[in-house]
């Protein structure tokens, strides 16, 4: 049976006539969308194409066997180099994977001393594969902390994989050293690039089932891309956020390992529409953790959020108890319970809010969520009027920084 992400809306307090209405404006670009995908790499949708590039997982898998023995991975790269990665990581293997795991990751992003010491220390004298990961090839603290790792760790560059644009700076200095090099495709940007080499190589080496991320991507991005928008539940998301006009978005998730998951959507909102004056702040949550800590501001504060809430059905393992004090001894449906709570009182002061429910953090229901979102923010960023792929404020501080280190 497949496990289908359900998008709820009914408490978004929209009425299904307006939503009709926007998503007329939606229609062409589907239709856009729909049309670009005979052209693979070749347009700004470059990202669809990569779910169904057999080459590039064929790829994949044949370094991923290379290299299976490896126990130690360690991911240089920050923003959209890495965020897919750790969200993804986290989701599955668990926030708390390089305690209880065999196979570790780490990242290594900004240029924080104490931070990159701490990693050397725990690195160091053990067998590491290093993937650093820029797409531009030039991102300073990418850079530097790839030069600082090699200095200090001394690894041998039968383990050194470098994912960089074809023909960048990078490209050219890893081809020269005889490191592993494997291509972005020019047209994916930084935050849409979890299904493509940045993100697929380093989940494989840690075991993710790569393979059921894109089939449940695939599988979600045929509704994402139906032209009858009342069936098209990326693009009703997208045209609630729009109609609501709230200020700040909350990503309300009821899973501690999905926090990075929220993190990684953080990078896709806030680069994606935050330019020419306009954007939506985008915030995370976590329940019930943030229910002794924001949930006063949300319910009681000013009223300018909208919440989606996060729900996962099925916990991949469970804790009962003995206890005489609970009804309910299952810690899963306490969670779950809460969130009903949560959802109510939203209800009772007339809060906004949608639901995103995934069956379980599989790779096939995280497959779902992540290309939902892209679908979601591309949508958005069309109903206000704003380009989804650029960035020019980042490229703005990477040029100041380059003048003054
Ligand atoms: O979305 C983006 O393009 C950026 O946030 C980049 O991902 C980030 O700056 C890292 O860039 P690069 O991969 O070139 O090192």
């Amino acid at each position: 049976m497949k496990k289908e992400m359900i998008f709820k809306f009914d408490n978004s307090l929209i009425n299904k006539k307006y939503i009709l209405q926007q998503g007329r404006k939606l229609v062409p670009l589907i239709s856009e969308i729909n049309n670009s995908l005979k052209y693979e790499y070749n347009t700004n949708y470059a990202f669809l194409h990569s779910l169904l590039d057999k080459t590039l997982l064929q790829k994949i898998e044949k370094l991923t066997k290379k290299h299976k023995k490896i126990k130690n991975i360690l991911i240089i790269g920050i923003g959209g180099s890495n965020l897919g990665t750790i969200a993804l990581s986290e989701a599955i293997k668990g926030k708390l994977n390089n305690q209880i795991n065999n196979k570790k990751i780490y990242f290594a992003d900004t240029t924080d001393p104490d931070y990159l010491n701490s990693i050397i220390k725990i690195l160091k004298n053990k067998s590491i594969l290093v993937n650093i990961i820029t797409k531009s090839g030039t991102t300073i603290e990418t850079i530097a902390n790839f030069e600082a790792i090699i200095k200090y760790l001394k690894i041998n560059k039968k383990y050194i994989i470098v994912t960089t644009d074809y023909n960048s700076t990078l490209y050219h200095l890893a081809k020269k050293k005889k490191f592993t090099v494997l291509e972005i495709p020019k047209n994916i940007g930084g935050r849409y690039s979890v299904f493509s080499v940045v993100s697929l190589f380093p989940l494989s080496l840690l075991d993710i089932k790569i393979k059921e991320l894109i089939n449940g991507a695939l599988d979600i991005q045929r509704k994402c891309l139906n032209g009858n928008i009342i069936k098209n539940q990326a693009a009703i998301s997208a045209i609630i956020l729009f109609l609501k006009r709230k200020p700040i978005y909350d990503n309300f998730f009821f899973s501690n390992d999905l926090e990075s998951l929220g993190k990684w959507y953080k990078q896709l909102l806030a680069e994606s529409i935050g330019k020419n004056g306009k954007g939506i702040t985008p915030i995370v949550s976590i329940g019930s953790t943030d229910l002794h800590s924001m949930y006063q501001l949300n319910l009681d504060g000013p009223r300018d959020k909208f919440t989606t809430f996060i729900i996962i059905n099925r916990f991949n393992s469970e804790i009962t108890m003995n206890s005489k004090n609970f009804k309910t001894k299952k810690f899963s449906l306490i969670l779950n319970k809460i969130a009903k709570a949560v959802k109510l009182t939203y209800k009772k002061k007339n809060l906004p809010f949608t639901e995103i429910i995934l069956q379980d953090k599989s790779e096939y229901s995280l497959g779902q969520f992540l290309q939902f979102k892209m679908f979601e923010t591309i949508y958005l960023a069309k109903l206000m009027n704003v380009n989804p792929f650029d960035q020019p404020a980042v490229e703005l501080y990477k040029e100041e920084v380059k003048k003054l280190i």
